[in-house]
C-alpha cells in the first residue's frame, strides 16, 4: 500500500450527555501533508481536536499517533511525543516582545537542564541564535522586538505558530489558523503554513475553502459528528452530500 500513516482514530466517538459530538469517525492522516478537517459549524471539528490532543478523553473508540495507542495519554505526555497543538493567542505573553517570547518558548522545551554557569552561558547564545531564526522562519523579524500586544491579528497568529514550533513538533495542529484575518494576512499565513508544513505533518481546521483549496493535500469533511466525504478538494467539493450539508448549515 505505502501510505505512511502518522496519525490514525477507530470508532473516535465523544458523547454529551447523549449527544453524539463526535461520531465514530475514522480518520487517518498521512506523514508529511497537509490534510484538513472541514465542515459547518457544529460539525464536532473541536471536539475532534480536543480528543486527538487528548484536552477530552473519548466515550468510545481509539488514536494511534505514530504506531503508538495514545488513547489514555494526558496532554502533555502527547505534546512530548511531537503532537502539539497551535495554542490560542491567550497563551501568548502580551507585554513580552516577540523574541522574548519565543526564548520563552524554547526554554519550556529545555526546562529539565541542570544549571552550570558556563553552560548557561554558552546556552544563552544558542537559545538567542534559535529564537531569531524561529523569528525569521515566521516573517517576524522586522517585529522581534515589538510587544505582542502591538502586532496586527495576522502577525500574532504568526508569533503563535513560532511558539509552537518552538516545542520541535512533528505534528501540527492547527484550529482555524485564519480566523478573523484579513486578506494580506491570510497570504502570509498560508505561505508560512506551507513552509512550516515542509518537515512536518499539519492536521489543521480551517473555514476559508480557498485557503484549504491551494492548501491540503487531503480533506475530510464532517457533519453531526460524521465523516460525511474524503479526498482532495476537487473531489469533495463536488460531493453533493457535502455541498447540501453546507448549504443546510446556512454556509452556502
Ligand atoms: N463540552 C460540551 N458539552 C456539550 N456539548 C458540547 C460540548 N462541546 C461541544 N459540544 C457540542 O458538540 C457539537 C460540536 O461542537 P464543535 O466540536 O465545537 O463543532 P465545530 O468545531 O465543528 O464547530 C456542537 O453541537 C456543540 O454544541
Ligand atoms: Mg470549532
Amino acid at each position: 500500500m505505502g501510505r505512511d500513516v502518522i496519525l490514525a482514530t477507530q470508532g473516535l466517538t465523544m458523547e454529551f450527555k447523549g449527544f453524539r459530538a463526535v461520531n465514530n469517525v475514522a480518520l487517518e492522516v498521512e506523514r508529511g501533508t497537509i490534510h484538513a478537517l472541514i465542515g459547518p459549524n457544529g460539525a464536532g471539528k473541536t471536539t475532534c481536536f480536543n480528543l486527538l490532543t487528548k484536552f477530552l478523553q473519548p466515550t468510545a473508540g481509539s488514536i494511534r499517533y505514530k504506531d503508538r495507542d495514545i488513547t489514555g495519554l494526558k496532554p502533555a505526555d502527547v505534546a512530548r511525543l511531537g503532537l502539539v497543538r497551535s495554542f490560542q493567542i491567550s497563551a501568548v505573553f502580551p507585554h513580552f516582545t516577540v523574541m522574548e517570547n519565543v526564548r520563552i518558548a524554547l526554554q519550556r522545551r529545555r526546562h529539565g537542564d541542570s544549571f552550570d554557569f558556563w553552560r548557561a552561558e554558552k546556552c544563552l547564545r544558542v537559545l538567542n541564535a534559535e529564537a531569531l531564526e524561529l523569528v525569521e522562519a515566521v516573517g517576524l523579524s522586522d517585529f522581534a522586538s515589538t510587544l505582542a500586544v502591538e502586532l496586527s491579528y495576522g502577525r500574532k497568529r504568526a508569533l503563535e505558530i513560532a511558539t509552537t514550533l518552538a516545542l520541535d513538533p512533528e505534528m501540527l495542529l492547527l484550529d482555524e489558523p485564519m480566523a478573523g484575518m484579513g486578506h494580506e494576512d491570510v497570504d502570509r499565513t498560508a505561505e508560512l503554513i506551507r513552509r512550516v508544513s515542509k518537515a512536518r505533518t499539519i492536521l489543521m481546521v480551517e473555514h476559508n475553502l480557498s485557503v484549504v483549496a491551494s492548501l491540503s493535500d487531503r480533506i475530510t469533511v464532517l457533519a453531526r459528528g460524521q465523516v460525511l466525504a474524503e479526498g482532495d478538494y476537487a473531489t469533495v467539493s463536488k460531493d453533493p452530500r457535502v455541498v447540501e450539508a453546507y448549504i443546510g448549515a446556512g454556509h452556502a
